[in-house]
């Protein structure tokens, strides 16, 4: 089986990653700092020797490297069972005084990327007549919020993505998921003075997505909402 992850390094992406891993999927994976890409690489066959890993940096809001990023998976694989687009960037603000640039920045991020790839890669999956894509959403993909500014606007426009995914993919016997999580614990919330217990852990989402796996064909789960336990923040 054979999985691809995008922004796969750090937070939420490793921790599926590192499932998948255990489970036996060779894995493509991507991000933009190569020197983590080949650490966690080196991790990955510590953890099972017998999985073939393609690790490629790549910034994902360039659409071009994007594209070439599918490129190379075809080249290698010629079937896909599951894709994963999770790399995300969040950039807290508001709309009447964010700068300008922001809300292209979020979009190419957080939207275009899933979009590029999931056309790239479709093609591999299509014929197999199963498999499964994760969109990773947001609750900023439901709910407007102080600070979510572009941020929100680029997920909820994600969640828009993942359902039209859904019904057109629904024949073709590919499930599509859309994983929207409540604040948990990453780089985005470095620093911040909060209890580890206010937040989700990366783990939990990992351990969500993961159970999607063992699903029989004739279900799919199309939305799953994990919230911090105290609520929002
Ligand atoms: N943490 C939360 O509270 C939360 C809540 C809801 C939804 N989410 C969503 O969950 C996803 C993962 O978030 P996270 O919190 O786990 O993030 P994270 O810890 O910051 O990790 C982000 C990962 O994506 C990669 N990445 C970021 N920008 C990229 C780019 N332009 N091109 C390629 N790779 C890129 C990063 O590696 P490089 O920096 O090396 O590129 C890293 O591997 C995102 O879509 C985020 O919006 C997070």
């Amino acid at each position: 089986m054979r999985a691809v992850i995008t922004g796969a390094t750090k937070g939420i992406g490793w921790e599926i990653t590192k499932g998948l891993v255990q489970r036996g999927y060779d894995v493509a994976i991507c991000a933009r700092n190569s020197l983590l890409l080949q650490k966690r690489k080196e991790s990955l066959l510590s953890i099972n020797p017998n999985v073939a890993i393609i690790a490629e940096a790549v910034d994902v809001s360039n659409k071009q490297a994007v594209i070439n990023f599918a490129q190379k998976i075809k080249t290698e694989w010629n079937e896909l069972n599951v894709l994963i687009n999770n790399a995300g960037v969040f950039l807290p603000g508001q709309i009447h005084e964010e700068e300008d640039g922001i809300l292209e920045k979020q979009i190419e991020t957080n939207l275009y990327s899933a979009y590029h790839i999931t056309r790239g890669l479709l093609p591999i999956m299509l014929p197999l007549k199963n498999g499964l894509i994760i969109n990773m959403c947001s609750i900023a993909s439901i709910m407007a919020y102080p600070n979510g500014g572009s941020y929100s606007i680029s997920k909820f426009a994600l969640l828009g993505f993942s359902k039209v995914l859904r019904e057109e993919l629904k024949p073709q016997g590919i499930k599509v998921t859309s994983v929207l999580p409540g604040a948990t614990w990453s780089d985005s919330w470095a620093g911040v003075d909060l209890p580890y217990e206010r937040l989700i852990e990366t783990l939990d989402i990992a351990k969500v997505v993961l159970s999607l796996l063992d699903l029989s064909d004739s279900a799919v789960v199309e939305e799953i909402l994990v919230r911090p336990q105290l609520g929002d923040l």
